[in-house]
């Protein structure tokens, strides 16, 4: 059957419920390029001031899903469980995480995705590795899994093209923060992986798309729900993104960032959302005890398991695993701009949408669809919430491409840092979870 698009996007305009055909409908068309973008922009722009009810994401998650193949890990006899954030700033936990699982006997097929807005993507900063490619068909992906237990992909027009098509146009047309589109898009990813579970990080702040725990516990209940509909247990933990996660944010330098973590270093909020997460993703696996999980987790990263096993994922995918060992491989900016303390006391604001802004305007995000990422450019941030600063002190080290970009990049930060003579403790990273 065939519908109009524009009575389509009236009918959402106008608050009322599209049918299931219609929504299997858009989402095959659109694959399928057989409608424009815009009338599609104009339906996400709807579904941002109607939402969809519980009888319309369940048809439109189910369209994307089957919009390409879904993979066949039948060949694994383990478990295979997978993690997905809704999206942070410096958030490149996923980098350690699978690595340090995959270490600990557990199959980890993910498909991430791309920075959207002024959040980074795992697919973005895993492309500063030279050679590292994240586009395979399924089947390549099915024997990389046999071979070693891991991939890091993304959509292809053959993997979830559905969502690779929507994710870019949200991306570019200001539709991203809608609980159904973003339940939609993660859910049909991690649905097509063929998992026995999933850890949600479902962040909570200003660099976060929810602002508050209640808002972002709507959104976790609505993708529970959708795991539950396939039979796939889904873990929620809520995590704090009031402030970067780690240092750096950007690419290349998260990527250096991560492999820190996998050496047994790294930022101590970093190490501690990736210990707890992979534990949380043996204990999806079927871990006898958390003390096991905790034991094997920390056994993965000192033996250096961990690390071997992210050197065999760059080379399978590409990549030059020399990176590994000597960060200068990574590529770099030509020029850093050293922001400063103008007084001294305790950092009291150290804002994440606004960081995350900036390094989507140094060209480390994209602004339209067709951008290209730069990979080199970003910031470390040098004072977080709690530590103390003295006048002159280093805030954020930021790298850049050239003059505009950083003076773009220094307008947003400039109430970006609050220093304060008051004291304040380090806010907490775990805000809470559901089951
Ligand atoms: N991550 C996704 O994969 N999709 C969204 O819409 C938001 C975060």
């Amino acid at each position: 059957m065939s519908y109009s698009l524009v009575e389509l996007i009236t009918a959402k305009r106008d608050g009322e419920e599209l049918d299931p055909g219609a929504l299997r409908w858009i989402i095959t068309e659109y694959t399928a390029g057989r409608v424009p973008s815009y009338q599609v922009s104009a339906l996400l722009m709807a579904i941002i001031f109607k939402g969809m009810t519980q009888a319309e994401l369940g048809p439109w998650t189910e369209a994307m899903l089957h919009s390409g193949d879904v993979l066949d890990l039948s060949a694994l006899t383990g478990p295979k469980v997978d993690k997905h954030s809704t999206g942070g700033v410096g958030d490149k936990i996923s980098i350690p995480l699978v690595p340090i699982v995959v270490a600990c006997g557990i199959a980890v097929p993910m498909i991430s995705g791309r920075g959207l807005g002024h959040t980074g993507g795992t697919l973005d900063k895993l492309e500063s590795i030279p050679g590292f490619s994240t586009q395979y068909e399924p089947e390549r992906i099915n024997r990389q899994m046999k071979d070693i237990g891991a991939v890091m992909v993304g959509q292809t027009d053959r993997l979830v093209p559905a969502d690779r098509k929507i994710y870019a146009l949200r991306d570019a047309t200001g539709t991203v923060p809608s609980d159904p589109l973003i339940s939609s898009s993660i859910m049909s990813k991690k649905l097509a992986e063929d998992i026995d579970g999933l850890l949600l990080d479902v962040k909570v702040g200003s660099g976060a798309f929810k602002r508050t725990l209640d808002d972002a516990t709507k959104l976790a209940s609505m993708m529970v729900g959708i795991g539950v509909s396939h039979d796939t247990p889904v873990t929620v933990v809520f995590t704090n993104m009031d402030q970067p996660l780690g240092r750096a944010v950007g690419n290349a330098n998260e990527i250096a960032e991560s492999i820190e973590v996998l050496r047994g270093g790294g930022p101590p909020d970093v190490v501690e959302l990736t210990m707890r997460f992979a534990e949380e993703m043996l204990m999806l696996a079927g871990s006898d005890s958390r003390l096991d999980a905790a034991a094997a987790v920390e056994k993965a990263v000192s033996s250096g398991a961990a690390f071997d096993t992210m050197a065999k994922i760059v080379e399978h995918q590409g990549g030059n695993p020399a990176v590994l060992d000597d960060l200068s491989l990574l590529p770099s900016a030509p020029h850093e701009h050293v922001l400063t303390a103008e007084t001294g006391g305790y950092i009291v604001r150290c804002d994440a949408y606004e960081i995350g802004l900036a390094s989507v305007r140094l060209g480390a995000g994209r602004t339209t669809k067709k951008d290209q990422v730069d990979h080199s450019v970003g910031l470390m941030i040098e004072a977080k919430v709690g530590d103390t600063v003295e006048a002159g002190q280093p805030l954020a080290t930021i790298s850049y491409r050239d003059e505009d970009s950083l003076e773009s990049a220094l307008s947003v930060l400039v109430d970006t840092f609050v220093v304060s003579a008051e004291p304040v403790e380090p806010p907490d990273l775990i805000l809470g979870e559901l089951r």
